[in-house]
């Protein structure tokens, strides 16, 4: 009699079999883990190991809760255990979703579906696992869009209803600050009431600019004309005396903008490099074509960036200054972008900050 074991030819189709549903699982886009009762690797594809970065030959034979962050990772066995136990299903057959740990420690959210099956009396159960970073990611920006858009909303409100009365304010002080004798107190007093006034008065605007941003009037614009009187301006505060600021580059074509918004933008990129020198140094603009669009770079050469400024710098309200609101680069990205251009910004380690601002220019629209 004739074994099917020891007969070459007769394993032929069950190998064939295998190495096609070996392939069919390499071939699955989602991750597929089968454990057995132990909690025991036994198949690992190919997209569970991209997900994980654990090879199949170092995950196959360990215990699955290696692929977990805890609390999952100490309670795994006890699943298996009481699912074994009790017959009391809790995710498979309806799946959720837990947190993956990747072999260089991060983690990463991913939804589960178990199902659970017998071979030879022996239950095994196998897993498909369907990565959600990048669809958390995309919600985490979809809510910070919107979050972004609520506030804007809200500062405008604030800002128009709270203008008004401010005005209102600082014209009936400056009255009866009139009729105080000069070199008094009370005189002394009234000037600081009017200065804070004014300093609430321009943080106001800055809100309303960031918030409410006017429809471009747009004109032809020599962005060297422009960026001097930037420039000019900054030289103006006595805070800033010590500083220098370079001009370099090539000559460029017309920028289609509103100069008094481009100002802005530029003014507060120029402020934060200013502050970041602690008001001496050189801070160097650079205008250079790149296709049709005008780039300034303003590069300055303070301490950098940390990372974890870094990640949320065009956030408004988000402010490393014990007098600063946050608000320059959330406006200036919001102005750039109302033009078409883009924003970005560069920290390398050593220090010093690029900000790179992108227009486009007039051929750039035909
Ligand atoms: N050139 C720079 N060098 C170092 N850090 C910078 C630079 N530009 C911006 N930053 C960092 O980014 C933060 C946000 O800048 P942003 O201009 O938006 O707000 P701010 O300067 O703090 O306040 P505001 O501009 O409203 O007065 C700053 O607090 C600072 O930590
Ligand atoms: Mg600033």
């Amino acid at each position: 009699m004739n074994e099917p074991t020891n007969d070459p030819a007769a394993g032929q189709p069950a190998r064939i079999a295998e190495a096609r549903w070996r392939a069919v699982i390499d071939a699955a886009v989602d991750g597929i883990i089968v454990i057995d009762g132990a909690g025991t690797i036994e198949v690992f594809n190919r997209a569970a190991q991209q997900m994980f970065g654990h090879g199949e030959a170092e995950t196959i034979g360990c215990n699955v809760s290696v692929l977990m962050a805890e609390p999952d990772r100490s309670r795994h066995d006890g699943y298996i255990r009481h699912h074994l136990d009790t017959g009391e299903r809790r995710v498979i057959g309806i799946g959720r979703a837990v947190t993956g740990l990747r072999r260089d420690g991060t983690v990463f959210p991913l939804r589960l579906s178990l199902g659970e099956m017998d071979i030879d009396g022996q239950k095994h159960f196998v897993g498909i696992l369907h990565d959600l970073s990048q669809r958390t990611e995309l919600e985490a920006r979809l809510r910070e869009a919107t979050a972004l858009a609520r506030i804007g909303e809200m500062a405008a409100v604030i800002a128009h209803e709270v203008k008004n009365p401010l005005a209102a304010v600082r014209g009936a002080i400056q009255v009866v600050g009139g009729r105080l004798p000069a070199g008094t107190t009370d005189a002394a007093i009234v000037k600081e009431i009017i200065a804070r006034l004014d300093g609430l008065n321009d943080l106001i605007q800055d809100l309303l600019v960031f918030a409410r941003p006017p429809k471009p009037k747009v004109r032809p614009t020599d962005m060297r004309r422009l960026l001097s009187g930037v420039a000019s301006l900054l030289k103006r505060d006595p805070a800033f005396a010590g500083l220098e600021v370079m001009m370099a580059g090539e000559p460029t074509a017309p920028v289609p903008a509103d100069a008094n918004l481009l100002t802005i933008a530029f003014q507060n990129l120029l402020i934060n490099a200013a502050q970041a020198m602690h008001g001496r140094g050189v801070i160097r603009v650079t205008l250079s074509m790149i296709d049709v669009w005008v780039r300034v770079e303003v590069a300055d050469e303070g301490p950098g960036i940390p990372a974890e400024i870094m990640a949320v710098l065009f956030r408004p309200f988000k402010t490393t200054k014990a007098r600063g609101t946050g608000l320059g680069l959330a406006t200036a990205k919001r102005l750039v972008e109302l033009h078409g251009g883009r924003i970005a910004v560069l920290s390398p380690e050593g220090g010093g900050t690029t900000v790179t601002v992108d227009l486009p220019s007039a051929e750039a629209a035909t």
